[in-house]
C-alpha cells in the first residue's frame, strides 16, 4: 500500500506541544509526516523535537540554503496527500483566508491541491472575534476543512471555547479525509451488521447483551467515506447511522438472519460486527411474568447461526467475522474462522481495558484464512475500521 504523506504545519500557540503527539500517532499509522513550523511556533517547541519524531528535517525557512528540491514549497505542496495545520493560530487562518503567502507555511498552503485541514486553538475572545469567524466561514466555503476547537480551561486561565480539539479527534478526522479521498471501495457493495439483538421474553422484557453497535457503525462510516454502497443491518442502538448508507433496523436474531440473507447475493463484502443472541426464550409469553417468591426457569432454544449460514452459501463474497472472547481468544477465534468458512476474523478480548463493547477504542488480532496473523494496537474504532477495510482490500487482491 502506498504510504500517505501529511504535511503538518505548526503555528505559534501554546498548544504547539500537542502537535508532537499528533506526529507520533500519524507515524504509528504508517503515515509519512513532514513538519513545517512558523517562526512563532519555534518559540514554543524546538524544531529538533519534530525532527527527532519524524526523522526528517523540519522546514522553518523558505530561503534557507542549501535548499533541496524535495523540501521546497512547490514540491512539498505536491507531495502532500493532506495538509494539517495544528494548532492553527488566528494569524494563519487570517493569512490563508486573505491570500497572504509570506512564509514557508502560508506559501505551501497556497500552492497545494491537497485537502487542507485547520485545527484552530486560541483564546475564547480571539476565536469568537468576528474577523476570525468570518475568515473561518470564507475558508469553509472554499472547501477548507476545520476541526472545531473544544470548550475547557485555556492556558490563559479563561474557560470557554478555543482549546485545541483532542489528538484523537484530530487523528480520526485526518484519517477520514485521507481515506475519503482514496475512494478505493467505489462500486463495492458492503453488508455490515452491528449492535445487539433483543429476544423477547414477555411484553416488557427481553434478553440482550452489552454490544453498543459502535464498531459496526464505525466500519459503515469508513466504508461510505471510501465510496462503498453500504447496507447496515442494525440491532437496537442509540447511534446515528452514517449519511448515505442504507439502514435496516431489526430487533431479534431471526429478523437479522432474514435481512442478511435477503441482501447477501448482491453484496461483495460482508462484515459481521453485530452481537446477535445465540439463544432465545422458547416461548414468548403473551402477558407479563408475575413476581412470585419462587425461582423462575426459562427454557432457551438456539437461534439461527447467521455467520455459519453465510459461510455455507458464500460464492464470490469476502466474509469477515468478529469474535468477542473473554479468554483463549486466539484459539476460539481460529476455530470460528475455520468452522464458519470465513476469509478473515477480528478477534478481541472484551476483558481488556478500553476494548470491545461500548468503548470508542478497540484492540484486535486479525487472522486470515491462510494463516496470516496481525496484532493491531489499541486505537479508535474509526481508525481501526480503516485498517480492517485495508485488510479486506488486500484479501480481494490476493484471494
Ligand atoms: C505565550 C503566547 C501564546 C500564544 N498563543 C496563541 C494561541 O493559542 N493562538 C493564537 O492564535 N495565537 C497565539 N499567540 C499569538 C501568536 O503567536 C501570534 O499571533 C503570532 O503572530 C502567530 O504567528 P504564526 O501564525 O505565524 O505562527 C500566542 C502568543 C504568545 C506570546
Amino acid at each position: 500500500m502506498n504510504k500517505k504523506t501529511v504535511i503538518l504545519g505548526v503555528t505559534g500557540g501554546i498548544a504547539a506541544y500537542k502537535a508532537c503527539e499528533i506526529v507520533s500517532r500519524l507515524i504509528k499509522l504508517n503515515i509519512n509526516v513532514q513538519v513545517v513550523m512558523t517562526q512563532s511556533a519555534q518559540e514554543f517547541v524546538r524544531p529538533l523535537v519534530f525532527q527527532s519524531l519524524t526523522n526528517q528535517p523540519v522546514i522553518t525557512d523558505m530561503f534557507e540554503k542549501p535548499s533541496t528540491w524535495d523540501i521546497e514549497h512547490i514540491s512539498l505542496a505536491q507531495k502532500a496527500d493532506l495538509f494539517l495545520i495544528a494548532p492553527a493560530t488566528a494569524n494563519i487562518i487570517g493569512k490563508v483566508a486573505n491570500g497572504i503567502a509570506d512564509d514557508m507555511l502560508s506559501t505551501t498552503i497556497m500552492a497545494t491541491k491537497a485537502p487542507v485541514v485547520f485545527a484552530p486553538a486560541m483564546n475564547t475572545a480571539m476565536y469568537q472575534n468576528k474577523i476570525v469567524q468570518k475568515n473561518i466561514s470564507s475558508l469553509k466555503e472554499l472547501g477548507y476543512y476545520f476541526i472545531n476547537p473544544s470548550e475547557g480551561r485555556l492556558a490563559c486561565g479563561d474557560v470557554g471555547i478555543g482549546k485545541l480539539a483532542s489528538v484523537d479527534t484530530i487523528v480520526e478526522e485526518v484519517l477520514q479525509i485521507l481515506h475519503s479521498t482514496k475512494m478505493d471501495l467505489k462500486g463495492k457493495n458492503l453488508l455490515i451488521t452491528a449492535g445487539p439483538t433483543r429476544e423477547p421474553l414477555d411484553p416488557v422484557r427481553y434478553i440482550s447483551n452489552y454490544s453498543s453497535g459502535k464498531m459496526g457503525y464505525a466500519i459503515a462510516e469508513a466504508a461510505v467515506k471510501r465510496g462503498a454502497n453500504v447496507t447496515l443491518i442494525s440491532g437496537p442502538t442509540h447511534l446515528m447511522p452514517p449519511k448515505d448508507c442504507n439502514v435496516i433496523h431489526v430487533t431479534t436474531t431471526e429478523e437479522m438472519y432474514n435481512k442478511v440473507l435477503e441482501n447477501f447475493d448482491t453484496c461483495d463484502i460482508v462484515i459481521k460486527a453485530a452481537a446477535p443472541s445465540d439463544y432465545r426464550p422458547k416461548t414468548v409469553l403473551p402477558s407479563k411474568i408475575k413476581k412470585y417468591d419462587h425461582t423462575l426457569s426459562i427454557e432457551f432454544v438456539s437461534n439461527p447461526d447467521i455467520l455459519k449460514e453465510l459461510g455455507m452459501r458464500k460464492q464470490h463474497q469476502i466474509l469477515i467475522g468478529f469474535a468477542a472472547e473473554s479468554d483463549r481468544e486466539l484459539e476460539y477465534g481460529k476455530e470460528k474462522l475455520e468452522k464458519k468458512n470465513l476469509d478473515m476474523i477480528c478477534i478481541n478480548n472484551i476483558l481488556k481495558d478500553k476494548v470491545g463493547f461500548g468503548h470508542d477504542t478497540n484492540q484486535i488480532e486479525i487472522l486470515k484464512k491462510y494463516g496470516e496473523q496481525k496484532t493491531l494496537p489499541l486505537m479508535s474504532k474509526i481508525e481501526l475500521s480503516h485498517k480492517i477495510l485495508d485488510e479486506v482490500l488486500d484479501l480481494m487482491k490476493h484471494p
